[in-house]
């Protein structure tokens, strides 16, 4: 049986339109999913929408709307988006799904069985924008004096009575699954913010409310709806069949991944595995909380004017372009600022005249001087088994490590390392002029360049899947060698004995122009 991985993102809060962040996550989830597939292992990838709680309420207030209509018309452009961005999620869900209605209140009744649930008054300050209950001491001081969220986001004084989950109980439990898990909470920085929350001591947590009832109804509490964190991290089980003890259950759970943004931290690391501690499910084996995409430095915002659709990305650059741009210019646990410049030189370096150029130029090659025929290889001399090594190392070893480890950036820096190299033997060994002086060296150089581009193209699969598509099928690497145990094995014989014959190729990256437009200049 193939060995199975799970991985999820935070569900999106559907008050507004897809921006970056939501992109960029969701990407980098999809990169992973594909990666593990292309492994061998059986994935399943989730992703989704947040519909419930007080932010959607007063949003959908505001415009004249019901919740519940706002959410349908949001999840239907997150939903587009991911369509246009190559999402291969299996599931998205979204929590206003009927089948997550049951799964909530599930698991609300197994931790009010463990005697964690109570009702007591709720006093304190809370963030509509965060969904989250602050501390007086977190609080900061805005510009006019009031009082903001650690944030940055208002808040507001509420007072009423609620059920409360006794996180209290729950701290020495965490700190043992932080100190026996080491990877549990990833990166490292982040692990150490929330050990020192952890220690500081934990208050139990407010998770109903009665003073609005757009939520998931509290199983026999008339007039409760839970708390929205309650039900969103819930949306991770919902999507598995819980609580009916499933097949999906059974091979995924727990979860082998989370990946979130940094400023959610807390609710997956603190109150999520302590709400499955207590409703006697295991934890998840792993949380990734990557940093933010800044618009040129500053964060995107309506008063900003900054705010960006990622559907005009990929209009004006291509979904691949953009995919590879994501993860190659940024540590994925760090903040990262994006430019329309970064974004063109970058693809006109790497993908253009790099790789794209690698690929035309020996493909046209064999086109023109072999007629389409690809050659066997005679006598390969010591710069070939270099270059081969080079390239074998890369996707054998330094690809699937990275990856594995979420070093996307690092994955990427591998993977160009290859290429410049093969861009390295191709000037020196200039099949172009051996056409004359020696031809069958000329065919060896061509066709161990051919192995080595295939090769290539098959590790970025999981980035930049459709033009990876696009040059493998011009090139007759067929979809059960597109893996990357595949492709190392002795394919290439067996294709120049079949009656493949190599078409005139077209090229995959085109060279970008810096778009003119008004907001570039007025930067
Ligand atoms: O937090 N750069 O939803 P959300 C990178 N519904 N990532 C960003 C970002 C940016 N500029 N802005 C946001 C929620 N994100 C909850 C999650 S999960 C059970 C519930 C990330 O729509 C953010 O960190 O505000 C989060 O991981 C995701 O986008 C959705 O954010
Ligand atoms: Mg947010």
């Amino acid at each position: 049986m193939a060995e199975t991985f799970y991985l999820t993102t935070a569900i999106h809060y559907p008050n507004g339109r897809p921006h970056i962040g939501h992109a960029y996550e969701t990407i980098a989830a999809d990169v992973l999913a594909r990666f593990h597939r292309q492994m061998g292992r059986e994935v399943r990838f989730q992703t989704g929408t947040d519909e419930h709680g007080l932010k959607m309420a007063q949003k959908s207030r505001d415009l004249g709307q019901t919740p519940r209509e706002l959410a349908d018309e949001m999840s239907g452009y997150f939903k587009d988006l991911f369509a246009t961005l190559d999402i291969s999620y299996d599931r998205f869900i979204r929590t206003t799904d009927e089948d997550h209605y049951r799964a909530s209140q599930a698991i609300w009744k197994a931790m009010e069985a463990n005697g964690d649930l109570y009702l007591d008054r709720y006093e304190g300050w809370y963030s509509i924008r965060d969904e989250a209950y602050y501390d007086e001491s977190e609080l900061i001081e805005g510009e006019g004096g009031e009082k903001l969220s650690p944030q940055g986001t208002p808040v507001e004084w509420t007072a009423e009575e609620t059920w409360f989950f006794r996180l209290s109980a729950y701290g020495d439990k965490l700190l043992k699954l932080y100190e026996d898990n080491p990877d549990f909470i990833r990166p490292e920085s982040r692990r150490n913010e929330v050990m020192r929350f952890v220690e500081g001591g934990l208050r139990d947590l407010s998770v109903s409310r009665t003073s609005f009832d757009w939520g998931v109804p509290v199983p026999g509490s008339d007039g409760h709806v839970m708390y929205v964190w309650v039900d969103a991290l819930t949306n991770y089980l919902t999507g598995l069949g819980y609580p009916d003890e499933t097949e999906n259950m059974a091979k995924f759970w727990p979860a082998d991944l989370h990946l979130v943004g940094k400023d959610i931290t807390r609710f997956h690391t603190v109150y999520w595995p302590a709400f499955l501690m207590s409703a006697n499910i295991p934890v998840p084996r792993q949380v990734y909380a990557h940093g933010f995409l800044l618009n040129k430095g500053q964060k995107e915002s309506k008063s900003l004017g900054n705010v960006t659709d990622p559907a005009d990305l990929v209009n004006a650059y291509g979904v691949d372009v953009l995919r590879y741009f994501l993860l190659r210019e940024f540590s994925f646990g760090q903040d990262g600022s994006y430019s329309a410049q970064a974004i063109v030189s970058r693809a006109n370096s790497e993908l253009a005249n790099s790789f794209g150029n690698l690929a035309q130029r020996t493909l046209s090659l064999l086109f023109k001087n072999c007629e389409g025929q690809l050659p066997p290889i005679n006598d390969a001399t010591a710069d070939d088994d270099a270059l081969r090594q080079h390239v074998e190392r890369v996707i054998v070893q330094e690809m699937p490590a990275a990856f594995t480890d979420l070093a996307f950036a690092q994955a990427l820096e591998a993977w160009m390392g290859a290429v410049f190299a093969c861009n390295a033997y191709v000037d020196a060994q200039a099949p172009w002029a051996l056409k004359k002086t020696d031809p069958e060296r000329m065919k060896t150089v061509l066709a161990t360049l051919y192995i080595c581009i295939a090769q290539l193209a098959v590790a970025v699969i999981p980035v930049m899947p459709a033009s990876m598509g696009k040059l493998l099928e011009q090139m007759g690497i067929t979809p059960d060698l597109r893996r990357f145990d595949a492709i190392r094995t002795h394919w290439y014989p067996a294709l120049v004995d079949s009656n493949f014959h190599l078409e005139k190729p077209q090229g995959i990256f085109p060279r970008l122009e810096l778009p003119e437009t008004p907001s570039e200049e007025s930067a």
